[in-house]
């Protein structure tokens, strides 16, 4: 929905459709997954930890309005801001620990395309629920998992709670008891569970970042505890 570091819209299109008329994403971020295609309608819940995350979900959720968003100023290369919402359009993991920032061009240009996507997209979020607390705290329900933490090791430092304050053996302990299906996605210092190669992806300088991918569908037998893994 916005600019974010770490965020999956350029190579959403790789991961499974879900199966499940709800999908939850336990590290909300901007939500692609949920954003993507017609996913948008379903039940859709997302849990995020940084309450200044949260609190833009809240708003897009609960308070903004088209003519409000439309009303939002461009901002200004060279001058500076000190809102949260602007300063994660800069994409950079170090946006976390800002608290003002000198407007660049390519922050500018980011915030004019994001206040496009916002009047575009709002309709689709306004029956979403979104959670201000740990990804432990989600619904314990059937649905399609899309769980995307910080990724284990350097590239998922940076954020307020990065991978540095992840207990990633609990996260796995915790995911594959999710019922319904689960997509996991990670990067390459993934270890903790079974992970596949995904897709490549260009970042900035042409730097090439690995995204591996974590499948699981539970066809329901918890009690039993047969456990199907595809
Ligand atoms: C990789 S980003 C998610 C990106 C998202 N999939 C997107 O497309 O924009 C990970 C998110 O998890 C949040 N987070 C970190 N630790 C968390 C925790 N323990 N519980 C819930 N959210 C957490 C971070 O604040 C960050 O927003």
């Amino acid at each position: 929905m916005f600019y974010y570091y770490g965020r999956k819209k350029q190579i959403i299109r790789h991961y499974p459709k879900p199966k499940y008329d709800v999908i939850i994403e336990p590290f909300a971020g901007s939500a692609a997954y949920s954003l993507h295609e017609d996913n948008w309608k379903k039940k859709v819940v997302l849990i995020e930890k940084d309450e200044d995350v949260y609190k833009i979900w809240r708003w897009l959720i609960k308070n903004a309005t088209d003519n409000e968003i439309r009303k939002l100023p461009d901002l200004k290369i060279g001058e500076k801001s000190s809102e949260f919402l602007h300063i994660i359009h800069a994409v950079t993991k170090m946006a976390f620990h800002f608290k003002t920032i000198k407007i660049t061009p390519v922050l500018a240009r980011n915030w004019e395309i994001s206040k496009r996507v916002f009047i575009s997209n709002l309709h689709k979020v306004k029956h979403w629920e979104i959670i201000w607390g740990d990804y432990s705290e989600s619904p314990d329900v059937e649905a399609t998992w899309f769980i995307d933490p910080p990724y284990k090791g350097p590239s998922g430092m940076g954020y307020r709670y990065s991978s540095a304050k992840l207990d990633y053996d609990n996260l796995a302990d915790w995911t594959v008891r999710r019922r319904g299906e689960v997509i996991f996605c990670e990067g390459e210092c993934g270890d903790y569970l079974p992970f596949h190669p995904l897709v490549e992806q260009k970042g900035i300088a042409g730097k090439v970042s690995k995204e591996f991918i974590f499948y699981q569908s539970y066809a329901g037998q918890i009690e039993s505890g047969q456990l199907k893994l595809f």
